[in-house]
């Protein structure tokens, strides 16, 4: 059977074929397609964004659509940056500098705490729809450290890791990541519907 992943994100879609090929899915993305297609994430919610993208595709297409979208939680800063994580302070601005300026944020914050989510859309073009989330919970940490990883992982700390997920090779990080969480109910509920 067929999935396609409503991303042009070569990492994800990586992370996407090392789990779903091995079970049988033959697995293409946005990459694959002759045309560019945009699709713009207005929603409210982590799970909103992810169903847009694979509902537009399953429609258009015909064809069953995941999606993802994801980002970091703090909650001494009101949940942010949240949906809005690829886009704080500019989506094109580094992220050394997005870090920094959040540790300057959370220089007097006595509650660290903040978490990574993922929602992951499943669409078939009947119009069934389903959404599997998966977190990861760590603290904001006092400074940037760690080569590997992207994002916001040089800032949160793991504490079963003792530290940042930036400072550990990346497939431990992908062991215990909200991604890798939110597709392991993914593929539970692919085999579970064969
Ligand atoms: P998305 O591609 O729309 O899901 O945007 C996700 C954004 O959230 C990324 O650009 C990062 O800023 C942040 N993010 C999501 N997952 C991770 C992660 O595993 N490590 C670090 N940052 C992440």
């Amino acid at each position: 059977m067929n999935i396609f992943i409503a991303s042009a994100n070569k990492h994800k879609i990586e992370e996407f074929k090392e789990m779903l090929e091995p079970l049988g899915y033959e697995i293409s993305s946005l990459n694959d397609l002759d045309e560019d297609i945009e699709i713009e994430e207005n929603g409210h919610s982590f799970e909103e964004n992810a169903l847009i993208k694979a509902r537009y595709i399953a429609k258009k297409f015909g064809i069953i659509a995941i999606s993802d979208d994801s980002g970091l939680e703090i909650d001494a800063l009101n949940k942010q940056p949240g949906i809005y994580s690829a886009r704080f302070l500019g989506h094109d601005t580094s992220y050394d500098y997005k870090n920094l300026e959040i540790l300057k944020m959370m220089k007097d914050k006595k509650d660290r705490t903040c978490r990574f989510i993922c929602a992951i859309a499943l669409c078939y073009p009947d119009g069934k729809e389903y959404v599997f989330t998966g977190s990861i919970e760590g603290t904001v940490a006092y400074a940037i450290e760690g080569p590997n990883g992207f994002g916001y992982d040089p800032i949160f700390y793991y504490e079963p890791f003792k530290t940042t997920l930036a400072n550990v090779d990346p497939s431990k990080k992908n062991q215990v990541s909200h991604r890798h969480n939110a597709l392991v109910k993914l593929l539970e509920f692919l085999n579970e519907s064969k």
